[in-house]
């Protein structure tokens, strides 16, 4: 990796800016303070410094520089994010080569790889005349089926089977992986959708039925070490940087609708595919945008599945924005219906989730029946008092006051009633932070390497002084840091971050340091303190070495030159 280009790229941004695009941030004295994204929380302990350039939450210990920030927020490559950051600031990336990391599921993805192509071919091949037609009367186009890479498995037992099994595939793996089962193929004539996880690797498959077999719509992928139905969202990759586009993300129940809305540009949507949403999901649909569109079915199943996402996002504090289709529509059969502009007119006049709630409840209810009315002004108190934002609260009491002739006085206690109620069960525990005590020797360590990550003066001291750390990784910590001075004439911790990039254990330890509070610089005096306690510590540990050796030794003379070893030590005469 060419680190010059990286460390030119990162001064030109600034990591407050790039992290603030994401996480509303606020500035506190001369940090900048958010929710961190890394962990599950509400409260601000991720902590972004501008002078520094890196982020640091207090909690998790997550900390880095823009470029970790990014991989780990966007699930974006090294290389990635290098070409993103570059593009922002003009410099080309193109010839920059990095290795790429090679993992243990390398070999699943390239059999996913081959399936793919494999599909694809059966498709637009001969014996993929029926499926096509069937695609073409749901005018599924040529150059749809390009797009979404759309394939088709035989009507065969085996014939995937077979054809992996011959490129050094063997059964196990196939029917771990969910491509077979036994020696037998597990998709049979069925339009094959591919299903790609975050980054967009094809991880599985969903295969339709085409004729009117009676047989599962949509069969999918089992739940494999790639495949994890709960940890993706349809079309993410590709609605990443539409999301950014659109400043929105819209939601929408089945792939088959998203390839529709894509159809007519439409493509800052991800597919639920069938699930609940979970709470990995929610933080995936977080990082596309602010702006959360659902767009589910028109039917009843979808009413309710509008009902309790929006709820759990609201729990969240997140006010969603709901389009609602005619029933029995899809997004699908909406668009190829209605077309382009009455869609997009629905998509402008999305209303916010609070008030699709209230509309919900109004239906069916008998106005004519006092009971019933009571029971529904009630109802949307209660649901009214959910709502974080008290002027939104105050428009819809008087909405409901003027149309149902009822004093506003009377509304506005009855939610006061209902606020405290509220409050009370939202009394947030915090949890106790599991603190892990530090020794003493730890701690001058850690103090030291700080004091080097921000004085280069302390670099030099340290090397002339040939301190000995306590453990491996503190001690490789220490010679990557004297290296990468050595080799650029100066530190500064944003940069060291690339450098140590993909170094696990160095990054943990840096990242310890980093979330505990320790002191930026010193005076010499004080340093030696630290070289002190450090030393001690070798001391200690030499004498105790020494001793081990001088029990094993039989040797009287060989003993009395440990003991006297030993003596010198504890006078600090070595
Ligand atoms: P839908 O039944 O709404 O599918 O299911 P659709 O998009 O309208 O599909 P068409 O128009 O009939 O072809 C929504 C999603 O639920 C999952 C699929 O992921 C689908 O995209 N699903 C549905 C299944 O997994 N299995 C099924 O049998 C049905
Ligand atoms: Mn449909």
């Amino acid at each position: 990796m060419n680190e010059n280009i990286a460390n030119t790229i990162r001064s030109k941004v600034d990591i407050v800016d790039i992290i603030g695009e994401r996480i509303p941030l606020v500035a506190r004295g001369k940090n900048f303070f958010g929710v961190c994204p890394f962990h599950d929380d509400t409260n601000p302990s991720m902590s972004v410094s501008r002078e520094k350039q890196i982020y640091t939450c207090f909690s998790c210990h997550a900390t880095g520089n823009v470029y970790t920030f990014l991989m780990n927020y966007e699930h974006m490559d090294f290389r990635e994010v290098l070409k993103y950051l570059g593009d922002r600031v003009g410099i080309d990336t193109g010839s920059v080569h990095v290795t790429k990391k090679t993992t243990k599921y390398d070999k699943l993805y390239e059999a996913y790889n081959l399936t793919l192509k494999y599909y694809q071919n059966n498709l637009n091949s001969n014996i993929g005349k029926i499926a096509k037609k069937y695609l073409r009367e749901r005018k599924i186009t040529e150059e749809l089926i390009k797009e979404f890479e759309i394939g088709l498995s035989l009507d065969s037992k085996d014939d995937l089977t077979k054809l992996l099994t011959s490129k050094e595939y063997d059964l196990v793996t196939l029917n771990r992986i969910g491509l077979s089962s036994d020696n037998h193929d597990i998709y049979n004539n069925r339009i094959m959708f591919p299903l790609y996880d975050i980054n967009g690797r094809v991880v599985g498959f969903s295969g339709r039925i085409y004729d009117n077999s009676n047989q599962n719509k949509y069969l999918n992928t089992k739940e494999t070490d790639i495949f994890k139905k709960g940890e993706l969202l349809y079309h993410y990759h590709i609605a990443k940087e539409e999301c950014r586009i659109a400043k929105s993300v819209i939601v929408m129940e089945g792939f088959m609708d998203v390839i529709r809305a894509s159809s007519i540009g439409v493509k800052n949507t991800v597919a639920l595919m069938g699930t609940a949403l979970t709470k990995e999901q929610i933080n995936l649909l977080k990082r596309l945008s602010k702006n959360i569109v659902l767009c589910l079915d028109g039917d009843d199943a979808g009413v309710k599945a509008t009902l309790s996402i929006g709820n759990t996002l609201l729990e969240q504090g997140i006010e969603v924005k709901v389009i609602s289709l005619p029933n029995p529509d899809d997004p699908d059969t909406y668009i190829l219906n209605n077309g382009k502009s009455k869609f997009l007119n629905l998509l402008s006049s999305a209303e916010n989730f609070s008030d699709y709630r209230m509309n919900q409840l109004r239906k069916n209810v008998n106005f004519k029946s006092d009971e019933e009315l009571a029971t529904y002004i009630n109802k949307v108190l209660e649901e009214t008092a959910k709502i974080n934002d008290e002027i939104r609260r105050e428009v819809i009491l008087k909405k409901l006051a003027k149309e149902f002739d009822i004093g506003y006085n009377t509304l506005e206690m009855r939610i006061n009633s209902l606020l405290k109620k509220e409050a009370k069960q939202e009394e947030v525990i915090i949890p106790k932070k599991s603190i892990v005590k530090k020794d003493k020797y730890t701690k001058a360590f850690e103090q030291i390497i700080y004091f080097m990550l921000n004085n280069d003066w302390i670099i030099t001291k340290v090397e002339q002084e040939r301190l000995i750390f306590p453990n491996e990784a503190m001690r490789s910590i220490c010679n990557e840091i004297i290296y990468y001075y050595k080799k650029n004439g100066n530190i500064n911790v944003a940069d060291f971050y690339t450098y140590i990039q993909g170094k696990d254990n160095l990054e943990k330890v840096i990242s310890d340091i980093l979330a505990d509070s320790y002191n930026e610089t010193t005076n010499e005096e004080e340093l030696n303190l630290y070289f002190n306690v450090i030393k001690e510590y070798s001391t200690k540990q030499e004498i105790k070495r020494l001793t081990n050796l001088m029990k094993k030794e039989i040797d009287p003379l060989e003993q009395a030159k440990i003991v006297e070893k030993i003596r010198k030590l504890r006078l600090g005469d070595n």
